[in-house]
């Protein structure tokens, strides 16, 4: 392997190289094999990354707070091989739906390290979840507050569970991932005094046994107060509470929402920052509050998978506009990556197969799907790019599978996992049959 010196590699998984024909390798694997082997759209994931995050989360906050349990966010990103990966690494599962509760259920997830999250769970749902004897259920609102009330009673059980609140605080982030300000659709609000209502309630209902409080506040947030002026509220909150309503907490989570940088210039905290903002405001203010410390759950998604995916597409059409623009046009888009289309994302790129080659020419990335907004990446310097060329980006193992779609009827892509030069599939490319399969005539 060659040194190569591309600052933009260095947002790639943790175990990149190049090599002297200016391939780039991830997990010991030459991407242009892989595209070979598997075609394109491509994800792939690099397990050292993966694991190495869990391994981050965990380390940077118990060292810390040992009462801290580290879940991943599944809505970043979940399937079969994944939910093992974080069994082994004994993490906890935050999820927010059946789908993902099946997932889990499917590869013998503890039950007791899942947590149910969701403004609007189903009541089939959350039956699903109470029999699996899931850890704790979220609860949201005042619906679900008597919804999984009347379940549990119907099941003769009693549900741990957190509330949600709205502590009012902004996040700064797109206004599409803002979930912790007042007018929200996610959780109890404090200004309003409905959060007080809530642990009334709650603390009153039969089978419910209230444990704690959790709140959300956006994603991905760059800085670290908002997660420290949130706790302080949340923290008064339960002081509050237990002078009035002799409420004991004993959990608290300050969701995820932890952000990972996408482009070179962008700067976000490391995930140390983040694990000394949130411990040291969450100690000092339950000691100036004479609060016992509660038990600390972190919730990352995009933080853990993000660094270790990335998507392979390959070039076909290139239209140059003179004096306008230059764009490449890949196999992919808004079908396996809506997020620059949805929330203005940013990404880089690099010409997987031409690593070495300067990067002479700015070109405007564009995908094959029938809208002028499906474009992946705007204005990026790439050496100069043939149709047949492969097109890596960086940072995409969160939130683009998972909102990947069938428009125009094409397939979801392939993805490989990648570890010590040996490749598996974990999910295999869609097929046509596979986009037929539930039409009924
Ligand atoms: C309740 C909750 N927890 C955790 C997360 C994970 O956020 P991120 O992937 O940015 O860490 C989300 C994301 O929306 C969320 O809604």
């Amino acid at each position: 392997m060659s040194q190569n010196s591309l600052p933009k590699l260095s947002l790639f998984p943790l175990t990149t190289e190049v090599d002297n024909r200016g391939h780039l390798y991830i997990g010991g694997y030459d991407s242009v094999e892989l595209v070979r082997e598997y075609g394109t759209p491509l994800y792939v994931f690099d397990e050292f990354t993966l694991r190495s995050k869990c391994r981050e989360f965990q380390a940077e906050f118990t060292k810390r707070y040992p009462e801290t349990l580290i879940i991943y966010a599944s809505k970043a990103f979940l399937n079969r091989a994944l939910a093992l990966i974080f069994k082994e690494e004994g993490l906890g599962l935050d999820v927010v739906s059946g789908g993902e509760l099946s997932v889990a259920q499917s590869v013998g997830f503890p039950p007791n390290k899942v947590y149910f999250h969701g403004n609007n769970k189903t009541t089939d749902e959350l039956k699903l979840a109470l029999n699996w004897r899931v850890s704790r259920i979220v609860v949201d609102n005042f619906y679900e507050l008597d919804l999984v009330n009347r379940l549990a009673e119907e099941m003769e059980i009693v549900q741990n569970i957190l509330l949600r609140l709205t502590p009012g605080v902004d996040p700064h982030t797109h206004r599409h991932t803002t979930t912790g300000i007042l007018d929200s659709k996610f959780g109890f609000p404090l200004t309003t005094g409905q959060a007080d209502i809530a642990v009334a309630q709650a603390m009153s209902a039969s089978n419910l046994n209230l444990l704690g409080f959790h709140f959300h506040l956006g994603s991905p947030i760059p800085e670290v107060s908002p997660y420290q002026l949130a706790i302080d509220l949340a923290l008064r909150f339960a002081k509050e509470m237990k002078g009035k309503r002799d409420f004991h907490l004993e959990e608290l989570s300050p969701g995820g929402g932890f952000a990972v940088k996408y482009t070179l210039d962008s700067s976000t905290p490391s995930i140390a920052n983040y694990a000394e903002a949130i411990v040291s405001k969450l100690i000092s203010t339950a000691d100036e509050l004479r609060l016992a410390y509660p038990q600390l759950i972190v919730e990352p998604g995009r933080a853990i998978v993000g660094q270790a995916g990335v998507a392979l597409y390959t070039a076909g059409t290139i239209k140059e506009i003179p004096r306008i623009r230059n764009y490449v046009c890949v196999d992919g888009g808004i079908g396996d990556n809506v997020r620059p289309a949805f929330y203005e994302a940013r990404y880089e790129a690099l010409v997987a197969n031409k690593v070495s080659e300067k990067e002479s020419t700015k070109v405007t990335i564009a995908g094959r799907y029938c809208e002028s907004g499906d474009i992946l990446v705007r204005d990026v310097a790439l050496s100069p790019v043939l149709p047949g060329d492969i097109i890596a980006i960086p940072v995409s193992g969160a939130y683009s599978i998972p909102m990947a779609n069938n428009y125009n009827m094409v397939p979801k892509p392939a993805i490989v996992m990648v570890r010590d030069g040996k490749a598996h599939p974990i999910r295999r490319r869609e097929s046509y049959q596979d986009l037929m399969s539930l039409d009924v005539i």
